[in-house]
């Protein structure tokens, strides 16, 4: 087994305050197995940002539960009312410990082929969690679940174990159960080349663990999709383009008609960074850019907030041409911001300085934290 090198004490400390911004301080399992590669994954955040890596690990899962939750809705069948949720695939837990705020552990059983991750995930988060395997007509888990989650799973799988599970964990669906499950879309990775079947499979992934025939990384198209799921029986079908982490197409397969879903759009999530800070004899000039995942939804304000508490706040509005160019966002071309002002008086030493994005849609999530030493 790899053993990840441990997080730094910035990255604590910048996690801490991520959750205590966001209200997910109480209850919120911030305990991260040394083996979760989600974790190995988010630490390629601390190249840009020193000490993030915690923050991006736990809004990565939170971002699954919003926009499953934003689907959920639009299907009319909000995640309150589910009494059987199967997460498939859950790893050591990054969506789990969001999850289990919003549902009893006990309405949850979580899946996952590595050992030490369901040992983990059972024994932190309390849920009831199981061992699979790679051929799904050997998986012994129960049936009648009223949602399945699967994200990050099918992204990985080859083309004829992609028809298996799809089929498989229809299977395991009640009557007005639904599954959701993510996919690489073909453009999700430009650079690789792609099979002019609609279904391209690499064996490569992340995983230092799994076989890479069984595990690797897939990219396929929604047409390819539509077309597995009808191979395989499944009747209703829908999707919407990047909806997890503005990376995955999210799908949703249901044994009946959920006429909701024609409203689906992608979930509202806050995105951005801090770019530049500069603190000089008490003044403070900060800027960033600050956007909604949900196409052609405007950001309202981005706040400032040191230690926690806010300073500042500004409408977002500069050009950011750069941003919609890098993010293929032509709808982010004003996503600029721009902060100056005198800061409170502060004991010297280090202070976190962060930044809260306000979508119009009434969204708001924590872009970035850092940390500023004052004199
Ligand atoms: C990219 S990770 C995603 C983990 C989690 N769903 C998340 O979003 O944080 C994919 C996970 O699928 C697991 N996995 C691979 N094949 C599996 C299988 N046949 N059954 C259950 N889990 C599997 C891997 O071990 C890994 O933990």
């Amino acid at each position: 087994m790899n053993s990840m090198p441990t997080d730094s004490e910035l990255s604590r400390r910048i996690g801490r305050a991520f959750l205590e911004i966001e209200g997910l301080a109480e209850g919120l399992e911030e305990s991260i197995h040394p083996d979760d590669e989600m974790f190995h994954t988010a630490r390629l955040a601390e190249a840009a940002h020193p000490g993030r890596s915690r923050l991006q690990y736990y809004r990565d899962g939170q971002e699954v539960v919003h926009a499953l939750k934003n689907m959920l809705d639009a299907a009319g069948r909000p995640l309150a009312g589910c009494d059987r949720l199967l997460e498939m695939a859950c790893g050591y837990g990054r969506v789990t410990r969001h999850l289990v705020r919003e549902l009893p552990a006990a309405n949850i059983t979580s899946v996952e082929i590595l050992e030490p991750a369901v040992e983990f995930v059972g024994q932190t988060m309390g849920v009831d969690a199981r061992t699979s395997c790679t051929d799904p007509s050997r998986l012994n888990i129960g049936s009648d679940f009223d949602v399945i989650l699967v994200s990050s799973l099918f992204s990985h799988l080859p083309r004829a174990r992609f028809g298996e599970w799809l089929q498989s964990l229809y299977g395991l669906l009640s009557p007005r159960g639904v599954l959701v499950f993510s996919a690489h879309g073909p453009e999700a990775v430009p650079e690789i080349a792609k099979d002019p079947s609609g279904f391209t499979f690499v064996p490569q992934s992340e995983s230092l663990n799994l076989d890479s025939a069984e595990y690797g990384s897939a990219f396929v198209t929604p047409d390819m999709v539509r077309e597995i799921a009808r191979e395989e029986g499944l009747a209703h079908i829908a999707f919407v383009e990047r909806d997890l982490w503005m990376l995955q197409d999210l799908y949703v397969v249901s044994r009946v008609a959920l006429p909701g879903l024609s409203a689906w759009q992608n979930v509202s999530f806050v995105q951005g960074v801090i770019d530049r800070v500069q603190i000089q004899e008490g003044e403070f000039a900060i800027d960033g850019w600050a956007a909604d995942s949900r196409r052609g939804v405007p950001m309202q304000s981005v706040r400032l907030l040191v230690d926690g508490q806010e300073v500042a706040s500004v409408e977002v509005k500069a050009p950011r041409a750069d941003v919609a160019r890098l993010k293929g966002r032509p709808d982010w071309a004003h996503s600029g911001w721009s902060l100056h002002g005198r800061l409170p008086e502060l004991a010297s030493g280090e202070h976190l300085l962060a930044a809260e994005g306000v979508s119009t849609t009434g969204a708001t999530g924590v872009l970035d934290i850092l940390p500023v030493q004052l004199p």
